[in-house]
């Protein structure tokens, strides 16, 4: 997996798709990301270079029906094994868009495109993939890391404040299980003001000590398990 800090998200989706060199492209997206996103990627689907697959939004459709939604436009749209998915959206997507291409035709490979804080530092990395199922969250799932994870702050423009929050939050986690550099950067940050450009550097910092506990633990046997610490809860939480 590599992850790329993006300043012009179309030339290097463009770069990365060149390097997969798929047979046919797909781009998962749901109603919003469609509406807010696709357009930041347009010259890739108006020169016709890839087809659209839509779900609807929300944790709630994270489920089998939207998998098999993809899965069926995969089939019907004469996706190989030689295939690319590019997931474009919060972690809702990303889980579900890694899960459909982990499981299509025994593993096709997937690009993630996080537009939200919380998907950068959360699900778009470290290979999580899967869906709800019978009541409970990420029940069926597999381990999988995306080709490519690309990263925009521009995405995060039109994010409302409890989104940036949230995805903060998970940031500050990840400050606290690092080290004390870390942890005064994250608390110099003016969540008032909320500048991206500040951000960006802190984004960063977070993204590397994920990225660090899930080289040495990426099936999450010991270590990763720290970076669940308040989404046990959480989960169970929301499942309840
Ligand atoms: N969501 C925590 C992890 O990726 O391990």
């Amino acid at each position: 997996m590599k992850t790329i800090f993006s300043k012009n998200i179309e030339s290097d989706l463009t770069s990365c798709i060149s390097k997969i060199a798929a047979d046919k492209v797909f781009i998962l997206t749901n109603d919003n990301t469609q509406l807010h996103c696709l357009p930041k990627i347009k010259s890739i689907v108006e020169n016709g270079r890839a087809d659209i697959i839509t779900i609807p939004s929300g944790d709630d459709n994270k489920n089998l029906t939207s998998l098999a939604q993809v899965w069926e436009y995969l089939s019907k749209n004469h996706a190989s094994r030689k295939s690319l998915l590019i997931n474009i959206g919060g972690g809702m997507i990303t889980d579900l868009g890694g899960f459909a291409a982990s499981t299509f035709k025994r593993g096709i490979r997937y690009i993630n495109i996080p537009t939200t804080l919380l998907s950068v530092v959360d699900a778009a990395t470290g290979g999580k993939t899967g869906i709800n199922f019978c009541g409970l969250k990420n029940e069926i799932g597999v381990i999988n890391p995306a080709e490519f994870v690309l990263i925009s702050v521009d995405f995060f423009e039109t994010l409302d404040e409890n989104n940036l929050l949230s995805g903060f939050a998970e940031m500050i986690k990840h400050a606290l299980i690092s080290n004390d550099e870390n942890w005064k950067n994250i608390l110099r940050f003016d969540l008032e003001s909320f500048n991206l450009n500040e951000l960006k550097p802190l984004l960063k910092d977070s993204l590397q000590i994920k990225e660090d506990i899930v080289s040495k633990d990426p099936k999450e046997e010991n270590l990763r398990k720290a970076l669940n610490f308040g989404h046990t809860f959480g989960h169970a939480f929301e499942s309840l």
